[in-house]
């Protein structure tokens, strides 16, 4: 029902296997209508996140990627209904996610609450092969943010981080018991703002990790 009802609204993209997608390298003048940078979020679920972001920083666009698209139903529909413009939803795996937006017209990515995926490693979002995705759209120096509960995955990226010479901006194994008091009030939004696996998480008292990273 929902997955029906969403392929009908503006702000979602699902696009045809095999046949060439128009918006590729035309997000901002086809979608957004202004020049601001394109956020991703990358495996977004309901998509409350990028709602969240899009509400906070209004002179950003966000586009939240996931397979399922009766998750993203839920984050389409409330912006349409709040009447946003800055949000959009494409549903692809992110394994192809270079074939829906040209070189360098990515800002920031961010992998929230990415699935851990104990057995198999290349299909961590910040393993190799797909990290090699991102350098193809992401602009130079643009930033991967990564907010997750799991202690392997975090682990993981961390060692990825350290073997790949990423750039590491910032690193945490305790997000909120490390938020300093002083924090600047934009940041403290941004943390704060929470998935639904956030909240999920929180809520059975998991720690959340942050890091934020550089890859080219
Ligand atoms: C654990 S959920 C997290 C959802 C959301 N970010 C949150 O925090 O509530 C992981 C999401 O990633 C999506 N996902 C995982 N691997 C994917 C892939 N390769 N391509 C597209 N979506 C993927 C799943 O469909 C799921 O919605």
């Amino acid at each position: 029902m929902k997955f029906a009802a969403v392929k009908e609204f503006d702000n979602f993209y699902e696009p045809v296997i095999k046949e060439p997608f128009d918006m590729k390298g035309k997000w901002r003048m086809k979608h957004f209508k202004n020049e601001h940078p394109i956020v991703l979020e990358l495996g977004c679920g309901k998509g409350e996140y990028s709602v969240g972001l899009a509400k906070h920083f209004p002179e950003k666009n966000f586009i939240g990627v996931d397979i399922k698209g009766a998750r993203m139903f839920i984050g389409a529909e409330q912006a349409l209904k709040e009447d946003m413009k800055n949000v959009a939803f494409l549903r692809t795996r992110i394994d192809f996610i270079a074939d829906f937006f040209e070189e360098d017209e990515i800002d920031e990515i961010w992998l929230t609450f990415s699935d851990p995926q104990p057995k198999k490693v290349n299909k961590r979002l910040s393993a190799p092969p797909f990290i090699e995705r991102y350098k193809k759209i992401l602009k130079k120096g643009g930033i991967v943010h990564m907010k997750t509960d799991s202690d392997l995955l975090f682990e993981y990226t961390e060692e990825q981080i350290a073997e790949q010479n990423y750039e590491c901006l910032e690193l945490t194994w305790d997000l909120y018991g490390e938020l300093p008091e002083n924090i600047d009030p934009v940041t403290r939004d941004i943390f704060h703002i929470k998935t639904h696996y956030e909240k999920l998480f929180t809520s059975r008292g998991s720690v959340i990790k942050y890091c934020k990273f550089k890859i080219h």
